[in-house]
């Protein structure tokens, strides 16, 4: 087997068509073809794009980053019991290697806005303290507000139980009696439902909006589609410029 076909076997292989014995039949067969009509035995990496599988485009190649309108009712860890996030993606890119993994978690009852992706570099860079990429959440809380929540969330003091340094400051907008903006630079575990219990209110409906200057736009609860360049510098668009140490965008 040439080369340019081993290569081509191991990516569809990981991209989850079967095992290398079942793509090297699947080719054998005539099922995976090329858009142009160029021969497989002679592909380059930038002519895989443009393969079919059974007469369909191949799913995206390793470096996948996709948006998902996370519903609520779905886990995001995959050692989770339930409903996973995963299940919402199809079904073979549970097989995909490297796997696809959430940059950040949402808890199963908070809906919005998920990133997920299988460039460890990239995930790196979304859930990296040191950038501070915004992440801003509509809450729906059981009790009116206060009236100076937008003064403790900001202070930079407020500590929550369990935890040993305060929280980053964050901007805190009161969108009705019982409804808010909230948008933190920082992921600790439930972190916007401990806020809201902190100052003695109790989350009933939490939704993610934006992460950086990235919204869901129209995509519909449970759908979800794969991110291009100008998704990616949305993401990053308000964050803090990275650090020497910092992988490059
Ligand atoms: N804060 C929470 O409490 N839950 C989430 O899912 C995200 C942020």
């Amino acid at each position: 087997m040439s080369t340019a076909l081993t290569a081509l076997v191991r990516v569809l292989a990981n991209l989850g068509y079967g095992s290398r014995r079942q793509v090297q039949a699947l080719i054998g067969q005539g099922a995976v073809t090329h858009a142009d009509g160029l021969p497989l035995d002679a592909l380059t990496l930038a002519d895989w794009q443009r393969l079919r599988v059974h007469d369909v485009p191949i799913d995206p190649l390793p470096g996948l980053a996709l948006m998902q309108h996370k519903p609520t009712g779905y886990a995001c860890s995959h050692d989770d019991v339930g409903p996973l996030v995963y299940a919402l993606l199809p079904p073979r890119f549970r097989l995909r290697r490297p796997p696809l993994s959430s940059a950040g978690r949402l808890d199963r009852d908070t809906s919005g806005l998920l990133l997920l992706t299988d460039d460890g570099a990239l995930l790196h860079r979304i859930i990296s303290p040191r950038r501070h990429v915004p992440r801003c959440y509509r809450v729906q809380l059981a009790a009116d507000l206060r009236g100076d929540e937008a003064q403790a969330f900001a202070s930079g003091q407020l500590l929550l139980k369990g935890d040993d340094r305060p929280l980053l400051p964050a901007r805190f907008e009161a969108l009705g009696a019982r409804a808010a903006r909230l948008t933190l630079h920082e992921g600790r575990y439930h972190q916007v439902r401990r806020m809201f219990a902190a100052l003695g209110n109790h989350v009933i409906g939490l939704h993610r909006e934006a992460i950086g200057a990235l919204t869901l736009g129209d995509l519909a609860p449970g759908a979800w589609r794969a991110l291009d360049a100008g998704d990616l510098a949305r993401v990053f668009a308000q964050s803090i410029p990275a650090s020497p140490t910092d992988p490059a965008p």
